[in-house]
């Protein structure tokens, strides 16, 4: 028998703080955090999209629970926003097991990892976010933790120092980071399943918008969720932001139906364009040709051109700019493409036309 109590997953509150921050271009308070939870999907049949990933995930959740046995570690990839959180909390309650959520950078000795793990019950599931932030002491302590379900604990100090070792409970890890070249391989190979979080094509996310305007009980039009759609820049997370934004726009003009036109009039009040850009895409690509002459550029010059963290602009804003083909990432840095120069209107130096 396990040690298993069905439907006792919890939140931790605050884990993915600094994360959610990150995903969030524009602004982000206590407000989205909570709509976040709200809007979040609780099971992998209300999980929309990612179709291979869901197969390969809910497979390997029913043979682990028809065994008996603890799933094996997770590793979720993807830019900000793709649901990695969600699907976090989605394993922990199809397994009917507890979560325990934290993130890389609130693990700051090993001590308090050693907390962490040695109160895990049998199969829980624990999440870390950010796990590619974990310091470098902290992350080797946790590759016995992943391997052999064991601690290896520091006791005394001097010439009488020795390891021991410190039995927990088997427990599935699971790990999200906003990309894989961030982790360091010893770490990434005790992970038995590797999944990677794909933007979401515009049917989706219109899926997702009707899925959020149903919870919050906004009355919307097909036309009006497609508009929102796409200009979510692939992201879930988004399209929950810019539904509470025209919500907000409806309800102040007194439109009892989120039409296409309200949806469209409130989306070029808030500055987003067609391709679902806001300030500082647009000033991410005004400045590599503008200031860079197309570039290549650094990704450190780059950001301080539009006062943004380098961190930021290379998890938040990057990724999309360079999946829809606006940029390009060289060895030197980072070329404007003429997709961007089309969409700001640009002509391309230096090319015959
Ligand atoms: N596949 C999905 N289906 C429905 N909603 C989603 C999906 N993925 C993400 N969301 C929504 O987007 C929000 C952000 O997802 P989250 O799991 O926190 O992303 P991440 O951890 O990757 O940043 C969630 O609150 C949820 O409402
Ligand atoms: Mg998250």
């Amino acid at each position: 028998m396990s040690a298993r109590r069905v439907g006792q997953a919890t939140k931790t509150a605050g884990a993915d703080t600094a994360y959610a921050r990150l995903a969030a271009p524009a602004e982000v308070g206590d407000e989205e955090r909570t709509l976040d939870l709200s809007l979040r999907p609780r099971t992998l049949d209300e999980f929309v999209g990612q179709a291979r990933l869901k197969t390969v995930l809910g497979m390997s959740i029913t043979a682990a629970r028809q065994r008996g046995e603890v799933l094996d570690h997770v590793l979720f990839f993807g830019p900000p926003g793709l649901g990695k959180t969600s699907l976090a909390h989605i394993i922990a309650r199809e397994l009917g097991v507890n979560l325990r959520s934290t993130s890389g950078p609130a693990i700051e000795r090993a001590g308090d990892l050693a907390a962490i793990v040695t109160h895990l019950e049998q199969g829980d599931v624990l999440f870390i976010d950010e796990i590619h932030r974990l310091s470098r002491v902290v992350e080797e302590i946790l590759y016995s933790a992943m391997e052999d379900f064991e601690l290896k604990i520091v006791v005394g100090s001097g010439p009488s120092a020795h390891l021991m070792p410190l039995a927990i409970k088997p427990f599935t890890l699971v790990g999200a980071t906003t990309r894989s070249g961030l982790l360091s391989a010893p770490l990434r190979d005790r992970f038995g399943q590797h999944c990677h979080l794909e933007f979401y094509d515009r049917k989706e996310l219109a899926e997702i918008v009707r899925r959020s305007a149903r919870l919050l009980d906004v009355k919307i039009e097909h036309e009006g969720a497609e508009e929102i759609a796409a200009r979510s820049r692939g992201t879930p997370r988004v399209a929950n932001r810019l539904l509470r934004r025209v919500r907000d726009f409806a309800q102040v003009h007194d439109a009892p139906v989120v039409t296409r036109e309200v949806a469209l009039q409130a989306l070029e009040l808030l500055e987003v364009d067609e391709c679902g850009f806001d300030r500082m895409d647009r000033a991410i690509l005004e400045a590599i040709i503008d200031k860079f002459d197309g570039g290549p550029v650094g990704i450190e010059t780059l950001a301080a051109a539009v006062s943004e963290e380098p961190d930021t602009v290379g998890e938040v804003y990057e990724p999309y700019l360079l999946q829809e083909g606006f940029i390009a990432r060289t060895a030197r840095g980072r070329v404007a493409m003429q997709r961007a120069y089309d969409h700001l209107g640009r002509k391309r130096r230096g090319t015959l036309l």
